[in-house]
């Protein structure tokens, strides 16, 4: 079973989406093994986005994933890091299509709601970013047999 990490970001918890975004990946069959509503520091922000370090966009993202609260998770399912990708739609709002969370719900790029693991080793550093190995949940969750 692979894990993702996914975070609604401030934008999406502003505009009230939280529950609107879990429940389409509850929704997709996914299973939520972690969860925590969380003001994210400086630091942290840094280590998360690591990887963008040095583009033009590095302080904006830092800033604005910083800028109110988010709410972070984990998931797990098979092939969830490209399924979540899917259901999320691309970074880019003019290329996300209707039936994703971004081409629905989204509609300036910075402001794209959810942030979501890119392949299984980003899902290892970022889970580990944000939550104690203890947090992560194990649980039976029976209608998974049923996907
Ligand atoms: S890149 O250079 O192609 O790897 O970058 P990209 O995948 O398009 O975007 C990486 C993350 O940066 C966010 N982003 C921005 N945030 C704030 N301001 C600006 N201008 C900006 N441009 C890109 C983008 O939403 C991605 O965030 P995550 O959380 O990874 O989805």
């Amino acid at each position: 079973m692979e894990r993702t990490f996914m975070m609604v970001k401030p934008d999406g918890v502003q505009r009230g989406l939280i529950g609107r975004i879990v429940s389409r990946l509850e929704d997709k069959g996914f299973k939520l093994i972690a969860g925590k509503f969380m003001q994210i520091s400086e630091a942290q922000a840094k280590r998360h986005y690591a990887e963008h370090e040095g583009k033009a966009f590095f302080d904006d993202l830092v800033g604005f994933i910083t800028s109110g609260p988010v709410f972070a998770m984990v998931w797990e399912g098979d092939d969830i890091v490209t399924l979540s990708r899917m259901l999320m739609g691309k970074t880019q709002v003019t290329e996300a299509l209707p039936g994703t969370i971004r081409g629905d719900f989204a509609a300036h790029t910075p402001f794209n709601l959810i942030h979501g693991s890119d392949s299984p080793e980003s899902a290892a550093r970022e889970i580990a970013n944000f939550f104690d190995e203890k947090e992560l949940l194990t649980y039976n969750k029976s209608i998974l047999d049923w996907i």
